[in-house]
């Protein structure tokens, strides 16, 4: 059997001429041989293969445009190993710092040991309510989505939690339900056009999961819907992307009532995450 460094080298050099990134090279390298991170790849350098064919078939899959976690089924999000598919957008390091940021902030609104009522709206491959279930075992939290395929892939990575699945425009299934929340929390399709996306993002990522559309806007729909199912005082947090700072605070000012937010940028000044204390 071939030598990992020796596959790795001969990967690089194919991946360069290709425009694929030497991370990429390493993830691959990571899930076909079991390492636990892409470093192992430089670790383990002197170990024989155990499975170059698989390494193989997957590296002319990347070739092919399709991205690592598809080819692998396999993402991390936080502490937790995700399995995606083409039914969910790929959780993102952005989204990661969303629940970061929740953790840090929540205690300004709530007791995070108590039983609160939370709603992932939008839940793709279940990452967010995953993560959520995980650092506050106590809350009652609800993941949901319009799509069918999303939520067949959120069930695999909700097993063993109890974070209760609901199908469904926005909130149309939580006032159906009679829920009534503490904690809002989404990551809508917000990227204005299809242009802005990179090609293997637009080429693979389902477009219901990237594209905000006047006629899908979730933002707006949980602002207008919110009253329905509010408790009392309300967290609500978002990620967002640039250019649509205007529209969020003209549905804010239109449905919410009395309420104070905040917009947080990220390193590059881009606006990435909308956060709102609901009375
Ligand atoms: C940007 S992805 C976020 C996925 C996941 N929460 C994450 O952060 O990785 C947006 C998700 O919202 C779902 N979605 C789009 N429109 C929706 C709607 N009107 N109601 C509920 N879910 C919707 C999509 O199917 C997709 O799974």
């Amino acid at each position: 059997m071939p030598k990992v460094d020796d596959v790795y080298r001969a990967a690089l050099k194919q991946a360069a001429q290709h425009e694929i990134e030497g991370s990429d090279v390493r993830y691959l390298l990571m899930v076909a041989e079991g390492f636990s991170s892409p470093a192992d790849v430089i670790y383990y350098r002197d170990r024989e293969m155990k499975n170059p064919d698989l390494f193989d078939k997957w590296m002319k899959e990347r070739i092919e445009g399709r991205p690592v976690q598809y080819i692998t089924h396999y993402a991390s999000f936080l502490l937790h190993n995700l399995y995606v598919d083409e039914r969910v957008l790929i959780p993102r390091p952005e989204t990661e710092f969303l629940v970061s940021e929740i953790t840090e902030r929540i205690s300004d609104y709530f007791d995070p040991r108590n039983l609160l009522m939370v709603a992932d709206i939008g839940t793709g491959s279940g990452a967010i309510a995953r993560a959520l279930s995980t650092f506050f075992p106590k809350w009652i939290i609800f993941a949901s989505d319009i799509s069918k395929g999303a939520l067949e892939v959120a069930r695999k990575n909700l097993e063993g939690t109890h974070v209760e699945l609901l199908e469904g425009d926005t909130l149309e299934p939580f006032i159906k339900k009679g829920l009534k929340l503490d904690i809002l929390v989404a990551n809508p399709p917000y990227v204005l056009s299809k242009e802005e996306a990179e090609p293997i993002v637009r080429d693979n990522e389902p477009d219901r999961a990237l594209y905000f559309q006047d006629s899908n806007n979730v933002y707006e729909k949980i602002f207008k819907d919110i009253h329905e199912v509010k408790k009392g005082p309300m967290f609500l947090a978002f990620e967002i992307g640039p250019g649509i700072e205007e529209m969020l605070i003209s549905c804010m000012n239109k449905y919410l009532g009395k309420h104070t937010y905040e917009i947080v940028k990220d390193n590059l000044g881009l606006s990435r995450y909308l956060f709102v204390d609901l009375e």
